[in-house]
């Protein structure tokens, strides 16, 4: 089957990444690359359970942290972790975050990939004080160019800077001139570790299919080194397609 079939198997919330926390410690990660200090008002848009307000407010000193999610559940969970952590200068508000009013944010974290809901959250991040840094997972804000990379974190700093073309934005995100399999697979990995889910075969799997999807884009943007698919490339191929009955090949331009 197509890897858009095998994607289409899975259940709704795995595909949109709705449950998906980002672990404590990629948090700190998170918070260190970006550079929050206590002069930060930060916002965590789509906060889920709110560890993110207590990390940002208790480790990190920000002047204030406010989570926003649109899940009253998660907003409850957030609410009472930080009563239970008598956290002062942290918030958790229920609402949408394309409502939201976030002008007073220095610092901002927004790991959606819906491309709906971010080219609205473009337009409003836009008009937001210079300097600003919001800092996406995986892939830069659509059409801009990232001021500061450790990938899968890329900060994105306003104004922004805009970018020529999607190959420019994939050279400076992965620093390189040509992507081979190596640089694909390191770049897939550090992936998975950030979001997995410390299981070490899911991450695995996770890993595999990531590095086919970077490679292939690569090759289709014209930026893969050589002209040739590489073997270890050919052999992912082959044991998705003969283990997993999943096929990505289809996905190269020809
Ligand atoms: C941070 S997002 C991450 C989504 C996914 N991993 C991705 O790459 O798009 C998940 C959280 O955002 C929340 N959420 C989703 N859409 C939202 C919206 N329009 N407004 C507020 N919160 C939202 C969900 O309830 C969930 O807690």
């Amino acid at each position: 089957m197509k890897i858009e079939e095998y994607l289409s198997s899975l259940p709704s919330s795995i595909i949109s990444g709705e449950d998906v926390e980002l672990s404590d410690d990629t948090l700190r990660e998170i918070f260190r690359f970006a550079e929050m200090t206590g002069n930060d008002i930060f916002y965590h848009l789509g906060c889920g359970s709110g560890n993110s307000i207590a990390i940002a407010s208790q480790e990190f000193g920000v002047k204030s942290a406010i989570g926003i999610d649109n899940n009253k559940e998660k907003i409850s969970h957030g609410k009472k972790l930080l009563d239970e952590k008598k956290i002062i200068n942290g918030s958790i508000r229920h609402q949408d975050i394309i409502d939201t009013d976030i002008t007073d944010a220095s610092v901002i974290l927004f790991w959606f990939s819906d491309e709906k809901i971010i080219e609205k959250m473009i337009l409003k991040f836009q008009s937001l004080r210079p300097g600003c840094k919001i800092i996406t997972i995986w892939g830069p804000l659509t059409g801009c160019m990232p001021n500061k990379i450790d990938f899968p974190y890329i900060l994105n700093i306003t104004p922004f800077k805009k970018a020529e073309s999607l190959r420019d934005q994939m050279l400076a995100i992965f620093d390189t001139d040509c992507i081979d399999f190596a640089v694909a697979w390191e770049y897939a990995d550090r992936y998975s570790k950030a979001i997995g889910s410390r299981n070490f075969e899911n991450d695995r799997f996770l890993t595999i299919l990531q590095t086919l999807v970077i490679w292939i884009n690569a090759k289709n943007l014209g930026i893969a080194c050589g002209d040739e698919i590489p073997e270890p490339v050919k052999s992912y191929m082959g044991i998705l397609k003969t283990f997993f009955n999943i096929e990505v090949e289809h996905l190269l331009d020809h």
